[in-house]
Formats: C-alpha cells, sequence, structure tokens
C-alpha cells in the first residue's frame, strides 16, 4: 500500500508509550508517541464502506476534527479498510487497527465492528491549534457482553423523536448496542396502538404533574396539561435510526404494574372498573390490570402491534413493582387464583407473565422483565434484568436463564452522581462515577460455567427528576462513559488511568458533540480515614492534579485559608469530655470559586473504633464504620453519602473503648423519608459493659419512641457500647412501600457526658 508522504509528519519520534484516548479501552493497545497529521482532508475507498458507516464517519469526522471525508481509489487512500477472515478473530464485533508510518489499516468482521472501529479511530485524533493529529497505534478489540445497555423513560417526561435520536447518537459513541425504550408507565402512555386508541387519546397526557421532590410536604403541582406520544410512523422511524448505528431497540409495555394511565383510557381492565386519571405524582400504584381474560387479551394486542415494529428478539414486559391488594379483593382474581390452583397473589403475577411469555415464545420472541418475575416462579424462556441488586440475576442465571445486570448500586443514573449541593434534584441515592466504575456485570459466587448466561449490563434513566434534554445528557454523561468500560472492555484500566484519559480526551470529545456532561469528577470530596486520636481528612476530586483553596473556621473564629493538593492530609482530633468543637471548612477553587463546604462536630466519638454488624448495603455505605463517628451530621434533603443505609432487621453498632467515666446519654441520628421507604426504626436498645462479653453485658436500656435525632438517656460509665437497632421486617399495609423491607438511615452516634 502506498502513503503520501504529504499527510504524515512525525511530531514524536520519541519511543514509549501513552495513555489510551480511546473510551471504553480496548482488549489490547499500544499507542505509539507519534502522530500523523492531517491538513484539511481524509482519504479513504469509500467502496470498502458500508454505505452508511461511510455517511456516519463523514458527519462525525468533521464535527470532531473539522477534517473533510474525501472518496480516493484505493491506492490513493489514506486508510484501508479490510474484512478480517472469520477465523482470526472470536467476535463477530471484533476489530483491529494499525496506524503506523508505513499503514494505515482497519481490520473488521461485520458492518457492526467497522462501525466500533471508526467510533475508535474518531477518538485517536486531536486538534491543536487548527492542527488536526491522528494517534500511531496498534489496536485489537472485542466486546466483552452483547447486551450494552441505556434505558429511557419516556412517560414521567417525554422525548421527541429528535431527542430520542440524538440520545441513540451518544450511545453509540461509546459502543452501546440497546437502547431499553420504556415506553408505557402510569405517568403517560407514550406508544400509538390502532386497536386501542384512547391509550394515546387519554392515555398519553396528564392534567398536572408534581413539582419538587415526592417527598416534600406539602407536596405542590404544576397544573397544565403535559403528555405526548409516538405514531407507529415515529416508531419504525426510530427503530430504523437506532440500526444504522447498530443499536437494537427494546420496548418495553408495564404489565401489570406501572399501568394507570392505560387504566385511565380502558378502566375496564381494572379490577375496580373505576375511572381514575392519569396521575401527575410519581410512586407505585395500588391499580393494576386485573388479571382476568379480558386484560390478557389486551397485552396480547398491544403486544402484536408493538412486534410488528420492533424487530427486537427481546421484549420487555416490565414486571416490576404490581402492589397485590386489587387482586386480593377482586371476585375475577380470586377465581383464576382457584381455577388454576394457584398458591396467591405472587403465582397470579407469575401467572399473568406466563401467558404473555407463551405468546411472546409462539411469535418467536423471547420475554424479559424486572427481577420481580421470579416471585411466583420463572416462566419458561423469560429473561430477567435485575435491579434490586444481583440477587436476582443471579439466582436467574443458577436457574439457566439469560440475565441483564442492572442493579440500582451501579446502574440508576437518576441517582446523585455528586454530593455537592448545588446538584440539581435527583430521586435519591449516591452514585458517583467512582462507583459506577466498580460494576461488574457478573453477580459475585456465580459459578463460571454459568456466566454465560450474563448477557449484559446497562444503565437506567428514570425521568421523574430529569425534565428535559439538557438534564438527561447531564445524568447520564460521563457515567456512561464509565458504565462502558464495565460492559465492553475486556481490559478495564484502573479507575484513575479512566479519569485521566477521561479528562484529557473526552471532556474535549463530548463538547464536539455539544453534551451537557456534568463534571462532577472535578468537584471536591472529603475523604476520611481514621487516626489515633480523630481523623485525617483529604479534600480532593478523582482528578489527582485538581487542587483546592480551603479555608477553616474552628467554633465561628477564622482559622486561615490553605492551598491543598490530592497529597494533603488535615488532622481532626477528638475532643475531651465534656469539651466540643465545631470545625467547618469551605472548600473553592483555585480561581477562588465556592464549591462547597462541610461541617465537623468534632465530638467524644469522632474516629472511635466501631464495628457495623451487618455492614452497610453497598448502595449506602460512603465512609463504611467511619461514617457513623465522622462528625458529619447527614444533610437534607438526604443525597445519600453522609448516611449508612440498611434493609437488615436487626443491626449492630458496636463502640469499644469509650471509656467514659460518665455517660449520661447517646444520641443516634436517624432519617425519616417514608416516600423513598426509609423509615424509623421500632425499637433501640443499648448495652454497656466494661467488657465485650456481651452475653453478661452490665445494663440494658432501651426504647420504642424513636425519633429522626433520637437520644436515649444512661446514666452510668462505660467503656464499651453495643447499640442494638431493630427495624420493622415489612413496612405496613397502607404506607409507602407497603409489603416491601424498609430502608434504616443512620447518620451519627454521639454520647453526651
Ligand atoms: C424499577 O426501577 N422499578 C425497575
Ligand atoms: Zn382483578
Amino acid at each position: 500500500m502506498k502513503i503520501f508522504c504529504l499527510f504524515f509528519l512525525i511530531i514524536f519520534s520519541l519511543n514509549g508509550f501513552t495513555q489510551c484516548p480511546i473510551i471504553p479501552t480496548p482488549e489490547s493497545y499500544i499507542i505509539r508517541n507519534f502522530h500523523i497529521e492531517f491538513d484539511s482532508e481524509f482519504r479513504a475507498d469509500s467502496t470498502t464502506f458500508n454505505a452508511e458507516n461511510w455517511n456516519f464517519f463523514k458527519k462525525e469526522l468533521k464535527k470532531v476534527t473539522s477534517l473533510e471525508l474525501i472518496h480516493a481509489e484505493d491506492d490513493e487512500a489514506l486508510v484501508s479498510v479490510l474484512s478480517l477472515d472469520d477465523s482470526m478473530d472470536d467476535s463477530p464485533n471484533g476489530y483491529a487497527m494499525s496506524i503506523s508510518k508505513r499503514e494505515r489499516v482497519i481490520m473488521h468482521r461485520s458492518d457492526a465492528s467497522q462501525f466500533y472501529a471508526l467510533v475508535s479511530l474518531l477518538q485517536l485524533f486531536e486538534v491543536h491549534d487548527g492542527i488536526v493529529l491522528l494517534k500511531s497505534c496498534e489496536i485489537e478489540d472485542n466486546p466483552r457482553f452483547d447486551w450494552r445497555g441505556l434505558h429511557l423513560d419516556v412517560s414521567r417526561h417525554f422525548f421527541t423523536v429528535q431527542e430520542v435520536k440524538r440520545y441513540i447518537d451518544l450511545m453509540a459513541l461509546y459502543k452501546y448496542n440497546v437502547f431499553h425504550w420504556h415506553l408505557t408507565d402510569d405517568q403517560g402512555w407514550r406508544i400509538e396502538i390502532k386497536k386501542y386508541p384512547k391509550l394515546t387519546e387519554i392515555g398519553a397526557f396528564r392534567d398536572s404533574t408534581v413539582i419538587g421532590h415526592y417527598s416534600d410536604t406539602p407536596r405542590a403541582y404544576e397544573v397544565e396539561k403535559y403528555g405526548g406520544f409516538y405514531t407507529q410512523d415515529q416508531i419504525k422511524e426510530v427503530v430504523e435510526y437506532a440500526s444504522l448505528k447498530y443499536i437494537t431497540v427494546v420496548p418495553e409495555i408495564e404489565m401489570p404494574g406501572h399501568s394507570r394511565a392505560a387504566l385511565a383510557s380502558y378502566p375496564e381492565l381494572s379490577c375496580t372498573s373505576t375511572i381514575k386519571p392519569v396521575p401527575g405524582l410519581w410512586g407505585v400504584f395500588d391499580d393494576i390490570y386485573c388479571s382476568k381474560s379480558e386484560s390478557i387479551q389486551f397485552m396480547k394486542d398491544v403486544l402484536e402491534e408493538v412486534l410488528a415494529l420492533f424487530p427486537s428478539e427481546y421484549i420487555h414486559v416490565g414486571g416490576d413493582e404490581a402492589p397485590k391488594v386489587r387482586w386480593r379483593d377482586c371476585n375475577d382474581c380470586q377465581r383464576v387464583i382457584k381455577d388454576n390452583d394457584l398458591k396467591d397473589e405472587h403465582e397470579l403475577q407469575s401467572y399473568f407473565i406466563q401467558q404473555i411469555d407463551s405468546y411472546l415464545t409462539s411469535k418467536g420472541r423471547k420475554l424479559i422483565g424486572w427481577d420481580e418475575i421470579l416471585e411466583g416462579g420463572l416462566s419458561d424462556n423469560a429473561a430477567v434484568m435485575s435491579w434490586r441488586g444481583t440477587k436476582g440475576g443471579k439466582e436467574a442465571a443458577l436457574q439457566k436463564h439469560e440475565v441483564v445486570m442492572s442493579p440500582t448500586t451501579y446502574c440508576y443514573f437518576d441517582y446523585y452522581q455528586s454530593a455537592s449541593p448545588s446538584e440539581p434534584r435527583a430521586i435519591g441515592g449516591y452514585l458517583p462515577m467512582k462507583k459506577v466504575y466498580e460494576f461488574d456485570p457478573i453477580p459475585e459466587g456465580l459459578p463460571q460455567n454459568l456466566n454465560k448466561f450474563i448477557l449484559g449490563g446497562q444503565a437506567n434513566l428514570w425521568t421523574e427528576y430529569i425534565p428535559d434534554m439538557q438534564q438527561l445528557e447531564y445524568m447520564t454523561y460521563p457515567r456512561a462513559l464509565a458504565l462502558s468500560q464495565s460492559l465492553w472492555s475486556m481490559n478495564k484500566p484502573l479507575y484513575e488511568e479512566f479519569v485521566a484519559s477521561f479528562v484529557d480526551y473526552h471532556e474535549h470529545f463530548l463538547q464536539r458533540h455539544d453534551v451537557n456532561f456534568a463534571t462532577a469528577v472535578h468537584h471536591p470530596k472529603f475523604e476520611l480515614s481514621k487516626s489515633e486520636s480523630g481523623i485525617h481528612i483529604s479534600v480532593k476530586s478523582d482528578v489527582l492534579t485538581d487542587e483546592f483553596i480551603v479555608t477553616r473556621k474552628e467554633n465561628g473564629l477564622n482559622k486561615g485559608e490553605k492551598r491543598i493538593s490530592a497529597l494533603d492530609a488535615i488532622k481532626l482530633e477528638r475532643t475531651p469530655p465534656k469539651e466540643f468543637k465545631l470545625v467547618q471548612f469551605e472548600v473553592k477553587s483555585t480561581a477562588n470559586e465556592s464549591l462547597m463546604s462541610q461541617d465537623f462536630y468534632l465530638h467524644r466519638l469522632v474516629g472511635a473504633d466501631v464495628a457495623i454488624h451487618p455492614l452497610p448495603h453497598a448502595k449506602f455505605n460512603t465512609n463504611g464504620q467511619l461514617a457513623v463517628v465522622d462528625g458529619i451530621v447527614g444533610r437534607r434533603p438526604w443525597i445519600g453519602s453522609e448516611w449508612l443505609g440498611f434493609t437488615e432487621k436487626q443491626i449492630e453498632f458496636t463502640l469499644y473503648n469509650v471509656n467514659s467515666n460518665f455517660v449520661d446519654s447517646l444520641k443516634i441520628g436517624f432519617l425519616k423519608d417514608n416516600g423513598s421507604w426509609i423509615y424509623l426504626p421500632k425499637k433501640v436498645r443499648v448495652l454497656v459493659a466494661d467488657h465485650s462479653d456481651w452475653e453478661n453485658a452490665q445494663e440494658e436500656f432501651s426504647s420504642t419512641s424513636i425519633e429522626e435525632k433520637f437520644s436515649i438517656h444512661i446514666g452510668r460509665e462505660a467503656m464499651n457500647i453495643r447499640i442494638i437497632v431493630d427495624a420493622m421486617e415489612f413496612i405496613p399495609q397502607g404506607l409507602d412501600g407497603e409489603g416491601h423491607t424498609p430502608w434504616t438511615f443512620i447518620d451519627e452516634i454521639r454520647i453526651i457526658e
């Protein structure tokens, strides 16, 4: 192959390798320390490209580099695109690339893999002062998982066809290949169904929308008609559009729960036939489809039209969060239970889903549903999408069912990504990019021979608090880059390396695409560690080169300011008995812009030895044991970074070496937010001992009147203290989340002497 010298220039001829700018990181790569310089054109032989790939690359190249992609005959082409021998590679989506002084070759196995190679190629360009440079490299790459998904809820807030296409465009840049389109929910039905026109005439619109947070009291509403839907032609357009970027659209038609919009349109499909409006409030509603045959027929009719629009192998039928109260009180539902020898309403849900499973199977498709479809027995061919942790996914894989992992702990991009007080309102929960990066779709403890049942993973974008495209991009990016590493990369580097590559290349790449991405990786965080006499704190962002100015006040008095890098540690000492110190830090950028502040209440137990059993849930466990003795009082509205969260019935906190001559009382901070299923415990017991033989503790104190700022009188000396917190096993009827396990949230434990 002939290379035109005119088009390349060695910028660095040094040996040595640099970091990899491609995200997700390729399976193997060598990035050389020299670049090839381009003028204004990039020449390639268009006949070796898939036509759509050519169009895609032409548009993208212009956007990223301003270069014009020009057709050239083979011997004048700058890049040769070759098909790869089938036997050379184990994945049809794998590709290889060699860019050097002598050759520029892309090898691919399929149109999709050619596309992935071109996406990688785009990320190898840099533009400096108008000069376009391409990195010299050797790359071989294959995807780790077949299901690399992003979900979008268009019910809570509606997104136009143009916006959905934009969402798909951005997905493609990070090698996502499944768009899970959540088309129906309580607050709006969004897909035209010709047989049931009222679904969109009535079900696609609501009269009001709650403003503020669901948990606010009192709640406020914006009284204005809100809604929209996609015509079948528009759906086809989106499906076709996505396919050109090698993205499969998996539709979700929710059943039997999250169906208020459908029931507003056809109340006869509910258990009570009562007319209720499309709700403008978020949450889980008791009214769900009745399990009678008319509802099943309705679902099949709807699905028949859905199947004609979506060629995807998998069809998502929801199945989550379906309260059983209406079914318990419904003659029709009870008759179905009796006629089919079902044990209870859980088996009835399973029976409901089984009928849909048989229908989809008969049409050559596969049913996928949220992990609740395991309850009452998984139907034969169903695949499971595991959201309530990884347990459901693991269980399904053990039963040899296919699984997509999407646990809230790592994959719910509607959670906060930063603890900064200026963060826009989100549903709750704390999911910084670093946590997303820790995600591994293979559940812990799954026998290796069953790994093949894990198809992959996806992030979910529920849109209660995502009203528009700007906010959608903000919540999705850059966390979607971190997730792409877990889904595609066989060779995931350390988080710090990934962040460096993000900051050095992808902030710019995303800017070129006008993405409203979050800058949370640059936000300062307080990292805490225990010391002999209290705690050490460091102030750093995920980007290790970032520096901050920290000002300090003690009991209101100014103590000056200091420039801090990631390596600096600040010491905070616990206070002697009866003393108390409030230390307040304000963190500013080096340009003196105020970024955040944090108060530390330096009480007697700060940095104390504490054991917690069981350990907090991975979702709400930012500072481990230290979180209850770190001097930080949890904020409201809560974000999740300052609270430890538990789902167990009993939680024990043991404080060692308290060594107090007189503990007047013990103060414990709990959180109550019933709307988020966070409840106060039923009972708190305190054991006091001067040894650690808890069977023979000297004294026990207990209380059943628990408040958020809970205090219990002790009135004696104490060496060691054990606090036993008893939570409710299930949320009682009539309360938010009834029948589910409540959360217990705790922020701090203090003694008053
Ligand atoms: C879900 O988040 N309810 C699947
Ligand atoms: Zn019923």
